[in-house]
């Protein structure tokens, strides 16, 4: 299983290390073997974390540049942070990162070897259209996306579903999730209102291989909860 939180611009740099201090506590002490991801702010980026992979949330397809306000490789390499998450509905949506530089991102940053988790989800009205509208429209947001990348991981995560306690029914996530499998090898995550009540459900379906988590990962005991979840349905789900 794959355990992601995504703080998105949310905690300091001091609240972070509090964080992975406890995170990184609770994976030692209980011989966690998933793999778990934290997404912190840029400030918050640290050298060597103990047990759990850091990630960025974002960056410029660049080793280094005229690129203001932006963070490129360079920076990267400095914190050795080889993990990116790209497509987030944040990017697309908020920022208005179009399809074109989404895949410039990824063909990049593949090219670097990173890890990629690549996110995809429709917004409300297009799931209200019906499955093939929200196939097709999945489909547009992999065009220029390698789907074989070895080092790739995708996330479902339904625009509607972010941050409003909204979620899909478990049989659409599965359905969704079924259609993606179709698609890629890759794991396959689910992301959008999940937490701690919910976790165990979704990551229990078939294709659902971990989750990426936003506010409910904020706190550290119910992210290690989401963790401690997930290890449990490693026995269950047979891996
Ligand atoms: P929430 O968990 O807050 O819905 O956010 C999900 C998300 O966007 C994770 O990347």
């Amino acid at each position: 299983m794959i355990i992601c939180a995504n703080f998105k611009a949310n905690k300091t740099r001091q609240e972070t290390q509090a964080y992975m201090a406890v995170v990184e506590s609770f994976v030692s002490a209980n011989d966690i073997s998933d793999t778990v991801i934290v997404f912190p702010p840029f400030t918050a980026l640290e050298h060597d974390p103990r047990n759990v992979l850091i990630g960025v949330q974002n960056a410029y397809p660049v080793r280094n540049g005229a690129y203001t306000g932006e963070i490129a490789l360079e920076q990267l390499e400095e914190f050795g942070i080889k993990t990116i998450l790209i497509g987030h509905s944040e990017r697309r949506h908020v920022i208005g990162e179009t399809q074109e530089l989404i895949s410039e991102k990824f063909r990049f940053f593949a090219e670097q070897g990173f890890a990629i988790v690549y996110c995809v989800g429709e917004p409300l009205e297009i799931r209200e259209e019906g499955s093939s509208a929200l196939m097709e429209y999945i489909e547009r947001q992999c065009e220029g996306i390698d789907l074989s990348y070895p080092d790739l991981i995708v996330a479902y995560e339904p625009v509607w579903a972010i941050g409003t306690g909204l979620t899909p029914s478990l049989r659409d996530i599965e359905l969704i999730h079924g259609a993606l499998r179709a698609k890629t090898s890759a794991p396959l995550l689910y992301g959008g209102s999940v937490k701690v009540e919910n976790a165990h459900d979704i990551m229990k379906l078939d294709n659902v291989d971990g989750v990426l988590v936003g506010s409910a990962a904020l706190s550290a005991n119910d992210f290690c909860d989401m963790i401690a979840q997930a290890t449990e349905l490693n026995t269950e789900k047979g891996e």
